[in-house]
């Protein structure tokens, strides 16, 4: 009796194991034979079965997985380690597994895998957060609560997963003399408003809105911010209001004799570090404005 139990437990695992290689076959190497916790696409990346769909169509809650591959992922009962392949610091859980790229935790790649611009979960992000050649980069708490504690926290991934919060504070509603802005983003439109960084600063263009996605030609472009976008020279189209429009800023087109420290005499960005990033740089000096 126990001999043929022990033979035919022998049986079931070769067949186990055989039976898993071979499903497992051209897809990720398996990391344990296939007890029939899982399906068969498990691992396979194409698969509606992936392990990663499975965690998004549960509203991307992790802790379950826990129960057997142990509270930090390393194994657990299971003995399986999700370690193995999310090598991160914080495993799975690594701000970038679930959105975003090795470069950085913002999107791309979005929560649905979309890499492209024209979709909103992917947008102006990385124009933002990586910085450009003549703006400071904007740190994702511009723009979204950061989760603290851990991943479950509540301003994180909450009831809809499914959209992301937009809460703009910090550099998005710098005041200075003047000019209190009062940043909102309309999801519907994907239109972004009342920002300091677009505009909404002492003699600034703070009328200006900005589209996430299918941007107007405006974006970005030199005097959307301050000066005047229909000017023809470069220095024209960025000087800030003077008298003449009701501002205070000096009738002067030579920037770099008192901004030299942002610009050079071409209008080239000698640091774009100091350029959008909350205060004025002039005469050599830091200031507020
Ligand atoms: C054999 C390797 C392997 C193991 C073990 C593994 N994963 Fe993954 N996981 C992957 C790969 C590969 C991806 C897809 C990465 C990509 O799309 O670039 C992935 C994706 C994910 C994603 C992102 C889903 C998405 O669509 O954005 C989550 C979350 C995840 N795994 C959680 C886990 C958890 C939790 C464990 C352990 C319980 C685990 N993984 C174990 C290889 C593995
Ligand atoms: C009831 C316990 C249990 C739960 C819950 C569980 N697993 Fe597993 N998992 C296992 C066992 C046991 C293995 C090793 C044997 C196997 O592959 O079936 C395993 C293996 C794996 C593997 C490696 C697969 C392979 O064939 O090499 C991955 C990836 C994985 N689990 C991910 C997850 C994810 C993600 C979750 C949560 C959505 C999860 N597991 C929940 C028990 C569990
Ligand atoms: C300039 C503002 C801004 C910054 C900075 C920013 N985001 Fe976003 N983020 C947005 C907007 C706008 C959306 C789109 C909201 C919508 O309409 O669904 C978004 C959406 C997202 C989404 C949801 C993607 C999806 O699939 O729907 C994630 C995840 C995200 N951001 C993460 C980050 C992370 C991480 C950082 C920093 C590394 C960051 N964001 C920096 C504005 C920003
Ligand atoms: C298990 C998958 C997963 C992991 C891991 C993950 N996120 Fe997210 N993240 C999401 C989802 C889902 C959303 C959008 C859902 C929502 O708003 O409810 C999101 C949205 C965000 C947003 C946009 C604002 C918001 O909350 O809507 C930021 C910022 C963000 N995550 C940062 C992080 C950081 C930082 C980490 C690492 C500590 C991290 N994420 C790890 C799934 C994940
Ligand atoms: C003669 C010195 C001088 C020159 C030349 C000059 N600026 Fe300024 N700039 C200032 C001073 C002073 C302030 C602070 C003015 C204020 O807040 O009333 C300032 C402020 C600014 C601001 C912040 C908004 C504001 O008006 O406070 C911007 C933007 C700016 N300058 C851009 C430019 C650009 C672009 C040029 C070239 C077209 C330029 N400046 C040329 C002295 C100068
Ligand atoms: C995205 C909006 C935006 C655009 C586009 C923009 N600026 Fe600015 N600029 C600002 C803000 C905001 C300030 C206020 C000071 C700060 O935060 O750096 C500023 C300040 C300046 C200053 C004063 C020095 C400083 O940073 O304190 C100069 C010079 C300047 N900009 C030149 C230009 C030129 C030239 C262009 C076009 C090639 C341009 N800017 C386009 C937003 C913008």
């Amino acid at each position: 009796m126990k001999n043929t139990q022990l033979f035919l437990t022998g049986i079931t695992t070769i067949a186990l194991l055989t039976g898993g290689c071979s499903d497992l076959k051209d897809t990720l190497p398996p990391v344990a034979e296939n007890t029939g916790v899982h399906p068969a696409g498990w691992l396979t990346k194409t698969s509606a079965d992936f392990h990663g769909n499975a965690i998004r169509n549960q509203g991307w809650d992790m802790r379950p997985c826990r129960t057997c591959h142990g509270s930090s992922y390393t194994g657990g009962t299971s003995m399986v380690s999700c370690r193995t392949c999310h090598t991160e610091v914080l495993g799975p859980e690594h701000c970038n597994v679930c959105h975003g790229s090795a470069s950085n935790s913002a999107p791309p790649r979005d929560l649905s895998g979309n890499t492209d611009k024209s979709f909103r979960g992917v947008g102006q992000h990385q124009v933002h957060v990586m910085g450009t050649a003549r703006t400071a980069p904007v740190g994702c708490s511009t723009c979204h609560v950061l989760p603290a504690g851990d991943i479950y926290d509540p301003n994180h991934i909450d009831a809809n997963p499914g959209q992301a919060e937009v809460n703009m504070t910090g550099l998005a509603a710098k005041r200075t003399a003047g000019a209190t802005p009062v940043p909102v983003y309309y999801t519907q439109s994907t239109a972004c408003g009342n920002t300091y960084c677009h505009g909404q600063f002492k003699n600034g263009n703070g009328d200006n809105p900005m589209f996430w996605v299918g941007g107007a030609a405006l974006s970005g472009a030199c005097g959307s911010c301050h000066g005047d976008v229909s000017r023809p020279t470069l220095a024209e189209r960025a000087l800030p209001k003077t008298a003449a429009q009701g501002g205070t800023h000096p009738n002067n087109l030579n920037c770099a004799n008192c901004h030299g420290d942002v610009v050079n005499a071409s209008l080239q960005f000698v640091d774009p570090s100091k350029h959008v990033n909350g205060y004025l740089n002039v005469f050599g000096q830091v200031r507020e404005f």
